[in-house]
């Protein structure tokens, strides 16, 4: 029997990288999987529904739909976001990078109340939230105040747990490059890195499962990240 057997997740921007990793390993763990993005998109043993986040109506009707359900994971992007040096960032760029947060916030509070009470959140920050990067302080302020809310309203949540995931470069379709040019951007990257490679869906991913598997785990982060953050 699956770990995740009897269980019912709902997995937001799981139809891509991390957020797919995750709904992969909890349907192979047993569990009930509804993955949502706003492309269509079909995946073996997974009900897949055209969602956006940022659309608070469908995104109440889908947990209503699903009340009770055990799990919430949130890993949608959100939208496009602003990159480059702060001096010459498009400021609705910058405003609108925070979309990423406001998905996650429509999801906590509508997903929450329709939720088993020993059910959890992840959601995932990024490490230019507590790491300089050049070019990445709106993605940077967009994950410091992810991870301020997950340690802020985890208060407020109880019995739901919830808590965070870090990810440093990794590895997942959010880059578009292709061949060297990818190559010279994962190895550039994580040059400086204690592990100098860009991580996988699926090592960040399992720290989302262990954060959904662990009962004494709420309001906190885990960096996934290579050491990045420590450099
Ligand atoms: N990869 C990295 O290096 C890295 C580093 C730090 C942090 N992170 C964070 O980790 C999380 C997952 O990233 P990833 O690399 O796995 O990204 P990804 O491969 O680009 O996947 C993003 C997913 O979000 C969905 N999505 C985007 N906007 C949405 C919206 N408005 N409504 C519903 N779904 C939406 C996308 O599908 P549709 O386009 O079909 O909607 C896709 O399924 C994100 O929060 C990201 O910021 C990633």
């Amino acid at each position: 029997m699956g770990k995740f057997e009897n269980r019912k997740a709902i997995v937001l921007g799981g139809t891509s990288g991390i957020g797919l990793a995750t709904a992969e390993m909890l349907r192979d763990g047993g569990a009930e999987v509804i993955a949502g993005s706003r492309h269509e998109c079909a995946i073996d043993g997974i009900d897949c529904v055209q969602i956006d986040v940022l659309d608070r109506a469908a995104l109440g009707a889908l947990f209503a739909k699903h009340s009770g359900f055990d799990y919430l994971v949130n890993a949608a992007t959100g939208g496009p976001r602003a990159i480059g040096p702060f001096l010459e960032m498009d400021l609705d760029g910058f405003q609108n990078s925070f979309a990423k947060l406001w998905g996650y916030v429509n999801s906590v509070r509508l997903g929450v109340p329709q939720m088993s009470p020993d059910g959890a959140v992840v959601l995932f920050s990024g490490y230019p939230a507590r790491k300089y990067r050049p070019g990445t302080l709106a993605i940077g302020s967009v994950g410091g105040s992810v991870e301020a809310f997950i340690h802020l309203v985890a208060n407020e949540i109880s019995p739901v747990r919830i808590n965070g995931v870090c990810p440093g470069l990794i590895d997942t379709p959010m880059s578009t490059l292709e061949g060297d040019a990818r190559r010279e951007y994962y190895e550039k990257g994580t040059r400086g890195h204690l592990i100098p490679r860009p991580g996988t869906a699926e090592e960040c991913a399992a720290g989302a499962i262990f954060l959904l598997e662990n009962e004494f785990v709420t309001g906190t982060i885990i960096d996934i990240d290579g050491g990045a953050i420590v450099t």
